[in-house]
């Protein structure tokens, strides 16, 4: 496995296996690597001949400063794992090499980046969007892995994709959860012993409601409030909690079929993010 800093030597290396006639996959992530990126390394090594990992914590997309400086960062353990499931480059720009000056264009994606996540993060997704579409520049993959726990920031990806014509597939992978349902998430380290174990209650928020909507004994605005109400009792301070349609996660009508609910909600100084899929048959 390759580990690589600079965007020079990490072309020379890709142009290597074009030359070749060999696929590449490409997996961004912020570090702090968990079994949920290792699910995404592994669908990424099933779709290419060459798997590219990226690790870089990316300050613009950061809307408190805090939480960027106190990010986990693991730097040792990220590579033994990824030496692991059988990575070949893992891409660690410093953040000079990412941002050398002022940095004057930023890619920012209306309407999906609007709401829920991008509502309470303000600037969150126009730092994802730059971030990854400068990754997409300096790896050129066919294939690029997003995991579906963050979904707004996939549908920002794929809105950007397709509005800038990028060749480049993006592949969804479904979330990974802890026994309890708790989504693994670089940030669940920090939640104490209590806060652990309250967590996964989220989790069976989101079942219950998506139990709610299918009986559809009350409306979805009902619903929504009923959860907020619960997740707040139970400790939680919830950003949102919101029934959407899952094509542009604009708010669910009583025709739509294809829903997701987001919620994100703070628990201590915690952030957690979570959703839950489904269809609804007639
Ligand atoms: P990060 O939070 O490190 O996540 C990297 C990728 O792993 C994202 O696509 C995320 O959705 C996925 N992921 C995280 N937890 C997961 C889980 N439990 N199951 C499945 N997939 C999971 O997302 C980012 O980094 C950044 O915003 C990034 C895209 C790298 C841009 O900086």
């Amino acid at each position: 496995m390759l580990v690589i800093k600079s965007i020079k030597r990490l072309r020379t290396q890709i142009m290597l296996w074009r030359l070749a006639g060999e696929s590449i996959a490409f997996v961004p992530t912020m570090g702090n690597l968990h079994a949920g990126h290792l699910q995404l390394v592994k669908a990424a090594k099933a779709r290419a001949e060459r798997v590219i990992v990226s690790i870089f914590v990316n300050p613009t997309q950061f809307d408190e400063q805090n939480d960027f400086t106190n990010y986990p960062r693991t730097e040792d353990a990220d590579l033994e794992k990824l030496e692991s499931v059988g990575v070949d480059i893992v891409y660690m720009p410093n953040r000079d090499e990412m941002y050398p000056g002022q940095i004057l264009t930023k890619v920012s994606v209306s309407q999906v980046s609007e709401q829920h996540c991008g509502a309470a993060r303000p600037g969150h997704f126009d730092g994802v969007a730059t971030v990854v579409c400068k990754l997409f520049n300096i790896v050129q993959p066919d294939t690029a892995f997003f995991g579906e726990k963050d979904f707004q920031q996939l549908m920002v990806i794929r809105a950007m994709v397709a509005d800038l014509n990028f060749p480049i597939e993006i592949i969804a992978v479904s979330t990974l959860r802890e026994s309890d349902g708790l989504a693994m998430s670089s940030r669940n380290t920090h939640l104490n012993e209590m806060q652990r174990q309250q967590a996964g209650q989220l989790y069976q928020a989101l079942c219950l409601a998506k139990q709610a909507v299918i009986e559809r004994k009350t409306s979805f605005s009902e619903i929504q409030q009923t959860y907020l109400g619960i997740l707040t009792g139970q400790g939680f301070k919830p950003d949102y909690f919101s029934i959407c349609r899952r094509c542009d996660l604009q708010a669910a009508t009583e025709e739509d079929v294809q829903l997701i609910i987001l919620a994100a909600v703070r628990l201590g100084k915690t952030r957690l993010i979570d959703n839950i899929q489904l269809d609804l048959n007639f």
